[in-house]
């Protein structure tokens, strides 16, 4: 049996990992500053990360959400704490497309409405109406296609404020990512935020925060969206919340009442996945990692800024992209294969930094240093 060929691969294979660093089969050593997109939050192979699941799976590791699993409830508990939201309610998933599903879903039964507002360049993921909210004809299978998206340009209160006017009635949710990762890094502005709050409130409309991967503490504030100053109805996490482990959630505000069926999943919430985001949860407490990504990124920002060889350096904290000209596309590749440091990227030409939260300014000294001698 072959694999079924959808991934474009880099010819190494990860033999092993540790903190931002990871090794190929060879014993090459790489420095980390992708995290397996954006993913691994914590650093490798994190020892407490280790150790909780380990002892976790000798224990039990999975039983399904017909009985009591008290680790959810500790998960909810810690995760209200960490992102200052004590009075919103947890649900847990196993994707960042499966959570932005979900709080599609939750919108439209709150309401009971079909329409939902998406922005240009938005990605929130490849299932039915997640893949229907995001900017990308070419993973829009025919069966996704839906009448009921409406996509505005990104950023424009005015044509957001005349969608809203003519048909703000029929509109269950506005979903938009804090920055925009797979689009290149590219933030909602505080103001843009500030309205879609207001118009959701004016319309009883829901406004769903794309967390997965601009959320988690990437930025120094738990959810990127925050620092516009108002709340999300609901927040949609996944990426970074496991460090790997595939765990996800929903974020949702007290306004919504549950009932028995509303949402559900067979593996959301085992066991595992709450070991896993709960070590998670615990070592970006303990160690302050939200405060160490904004510095380390700020700092990584305004270094990238002083090259003038770059076009244009976006994003906040750990979450950043470097805009290259034309005759600079090497420079991804040849940081990964000249100098080890694996990074991301987005189309046409952005490098994509999505770090560990516990980078080292060392460690972001070396990437400097191999960048400065690319670009010269
Ligand atoms: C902003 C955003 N939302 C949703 C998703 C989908 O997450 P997943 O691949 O876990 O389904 C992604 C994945 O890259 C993402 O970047």
């Amino acid at each position: 049996m072959n694999l079924f060929d959808v991934y474009p691969l880099n010819d190494i294979e990860i033999a092993k990992a540790q903190g931002s660093h990871v090794w190929d089969a060879n014993g090459q050593q790489y420095l980390d500053l992708y995290g397996g997109h954006a993913v691994i939050s914590i650093g490798h192979t994190h020892p407490h990360y280790v150790g909780r699941l380990t002892d976790q799976l000798g224990k039990v590791g999975f039983y399904s959400n017909s009985v009591k699993i008290p680790l959810q409830v500790q998960l909810a508990e810690k995760l209200g704490q960490v992102s200052g939201k004590p009075a919103y309610q947890l649900f847990l998933c196993n994707s960042g497309a499966e959570a932005n599903e979900n709080a599609l879903k939750l919108a439209s039964f709150y309401n009971g409405r079909k329409k939902v507002i998406a922005f240009k360049g938005a990605f929130h993921g490849r299932t039915s109406l997640a893949v229907a909210v995001t900017d990308n004809p070419k993973i829009v299978a025919p069966v996704n296609e839906n009448p009921h998206v409406i996509f505005l340009p990104h950023n424009n209160e005015v044509a957001l404020e005349e969608t809203f006017k003519a048909q703000g009635n029929e509109i269950a949710a506005v979903i938009i990512e804090g920055i925009q990762g797979v689009g290149g890094i590219k933030e909602a502005s505080k103001s843009f935020l500030q309205k879609i709050r207001s118009l959701c409130d004016e319309y009883n409309a829901v406004y769903i925060a794309d967390s997965v991967q601009c959320g988690y503490g990437r930025t120094g504030l738990f959810y990127s969206h925050d620092y516009a100053g108002v709340e999300a109805d609901v927040y949609t996490m996944a990426k970074g919340m496991g460090n790997g482990f595939p765990v996800a959630g929903i974020s949702i505000a007290p306004k919504f009442k549950p009932w028995h069926g509303e949402l559900g999943t067979t593996f959301g919430g085992n066991h595992l996945a709450c070991a896993a985001a709960l070590a998670v949860l615990e070592i970006m407490d303990q160690d302050q990692l939200m405060k160490n990504a904004e510095e380390v990124g700020n700092y990584l920002i305004a270094e990238l800024r002083k090259f003038e060889q770059v076009k244009e350096v976006r994003g906040r904290g750990l979450m950043i992209g470097i805009e290259l000209p034309e005759e600079l596309a090497h420079v991804k590749k040849d940081l990964l294969f000249k100098h080890f440091i694996f990074t991301g990227e987005a189309k046409p030409n952005v490098i994509r930094l999505l770090p560990a939260l516990n980078l080292t300014k060392a460690q972001a000294d070396e990437f400097l240093t191999a960048f400065g001698k690319l670009v010269k």
